[in-house]
């Protein structure tokens, strides 16, 4: 089966559709629903459902791949930084696996995006270290060595001036706080300059939707590693979790 659903649950929104593993490329209409405001792990199952029942249901034997705003071992939520609390500590893999009868694969949503960008977007081919990060709600991070990704990095969490990196510098910290392009281009300076003082990588990719605007704050950055846009866009979680669940 090289068809696979991608699931992308985010802070804001829940979006799915099914993908062609092998070309990368959505075989289906691709369906989003507002994340409800709770968070909390039911309301996104049924959300989920829901977006499943919008594409017209899947077959019993598609693989079912589904990327989350949080730690993720073995199956296992293990923070929650932009969702509920009841994430954490959660048996979530199996709770999807009940609702949705049958296997999933789930992992986060950044490393899912930073799988995506490996097999079919900016990342594929390229040796050396490739550390992308997501800019939306939160900063997600996926570090990849020679085309192997090591799981949960985190790097949005990373101390810069004594305080949570994506508190200050998401794209969501730029529209909280109205921040023009140059002003959040200083903060992200300051970000990715540590990043890079800690990891030295080859090449920094740039997701999340803000992505699209690159041309606005990218070249205002001054950093040793050539720093471009992910390829993938806002479908990277989709076609990561989907890659991943053929994987398994
Ligand atoms: C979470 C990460 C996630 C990132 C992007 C962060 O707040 O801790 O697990 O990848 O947001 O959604």
């Amino acid at each position: 089966m090289t068809h696979a659903l991608g699931i992308d649950i985010g802070g804001t929104g829940i979006k799915g559709a099914v993908v062609d593993t092998i070309t990368g490329e959505l075989v289906s209409e691709r369906k989003k629903i507002a994340t409800p405001k709770s968070g909390k792990p039911d309301a996104i199952v049924k959300v989920v459902v829901e977006i499943i029942a919008e594409l017209g249901g899947i077959a019993p034997d598609m693989p079912v791949g589904v990327c989350f705003p949080a730690i993720v071992r073995n199956g296992k939520t293990m923070s929650a930084a932009n969702i509920s609390d009841e994430w954490i500590g959660l048996e979530a893999e199996k709770l999807f696996e009940k609702a949705l009868g049958r296997d999933i694969h789930f992992v986060n949503d950044a490393d899912a995006a930073g799988v995506a960008e490996v097999r079919y977007g900016a990342a594929k081919g390229v040796p050396g270290l490739v550390l992308l990060t997501t800019l939306g709600t939160g900063i997600g991070s996926a570090l990849i060595y020679n085309g192997t990704l090591v799981p949960n990095s985190e790097l949005g969490h990373l101390l810069i001036g004594g305080r949570d990196a994506e508190k200050g510098a998401s794209f969501a910290a730029k529209e909280r706080r109205r921040l023009s392009w140059a002003a959040w281009a200083k903060r992200l300076q300051r970000y990715y300059s540590h990043l890079e003082m800690l990891f030295s990588p080859d090449l920094i990719l740039v997701g999340g939707g803000v992505s699209k605007s690159h041309e606005k704050f990218l070249p205002l950055l001054k950093l040793n590693a050539p720093i471009i846009p992910a390829k993938l866009r806002n479908n990277a979680g989709i076609l990561g979790a989907a890659a991943l669940a053929v994987k398994e």
